[in-house]
């Protein structure tokens, strides 16, 4: 594959593009991503303070920032939703929408937003764009919160999956090469409750047609490593596993 230059944001399909911060001595890279669909401009997983000037240059470079018409924000973390404020001052739209499941807004109300919300289980899960293309939610309960979603793009096979899927290592690469899943175990040991939850998750995903895992942290997966990652993740004792009894 030739060098990516990830100064710049990387198109992942036609529409999808990542514009996240990559900073050589982390470990831990978030992955924020556009999809500029024909009318609607969706932003997922927008990010953290501190990587925001870096990431609305990339923004800028892709689209006019007043045509993000959508937020999502798969749960309420402060390195998927921290720049939230920022942002709407920016994007400047009475009618941008916060798209999240109802436990995450109650929490994501407190960064002092003042957009509208879109409780996606208040909308069969379900987010129609003007151009009639559909995005369908899973609600992935504790995993690793209580309104924790993945987005689901059936026209490009792409699933948006929040933290898990993610990975911590020294190596980073937007895409994943080499050894892709070890790098993904200390994170999901660390922040997912349980094998029970994570392989019942497993279950219901390996289901869809994906050709890309677009997750928060570590590595874009596509091909035959979405399988490989599947299986892997849903064997992997995580959380309350591994707790020693108190
Ligand atoms: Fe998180
Ligand atoms: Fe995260």
């Amino acid at each position: 594959m030739a060098q990516l230059n990830y100064d710049e944001a990387i198109a992942i399909t036609r529409e999808i593009h990542w514009v996240g911060f990559h900073g050589e001595p982390a470990r831990l890279h978030c992955n924020p991503y556009l999809l500029i669909d024909e009318q609607d401009v969706l932003f997922f997983d927008p990010g953290s303070i501190p990587d925001f000037p870096v990431i609305m240059r990339k923004v800028i470079d892709l689209v006019n920032p007043a045509h993000i018409s959508f937020v999502v924000a798969s749960h309420q973390d402060p390195d998927v939703c921290g720049n939230l404020p920022v942002l709407e001052d920016i994007i400047n739209r009475d009618d941008l929408r916060i798209v999240a499941h109802n436990n995450t807004i109650q929490l994501i109300r407190h960064y002092g937003l003042r957009s509208t919300y879109y409780p996606v289980e208040s909308h069969e899960a379900k987010l129609t764009l003007r151009s009639g293309r559909v995005l369908e939610f899973l609600h992935t309960p504790y995993l690793h919160s209580p309104g924790a979603i993945m987005t689901y793009d059936p026209k490009t096979k792409s699933l948006f999956t929040s933290d898990v899927f993610g990975a911590v290592s020294d190596n980073w690469s937007l895409f994943a090469q080499g050894d892709f899943l070890n790098p993904m175990k200390a994170w999901h040991q660390t922040y997912m409750p349980s094998n029970r939850l994570l392989s019942r998750c497993m279950e219901r995903i390996e289901k869809l047609e994906i050709e890309h895992i677009l997750p928060q942290h570590g590595s874009i997966l596509e091909g035959a490593q979405v399988q490989q990652a599947i299986a892997y993740l849903k064997a992997l004792p995580c959380g309350v596993d591994l707790a020693a009894e108190p």
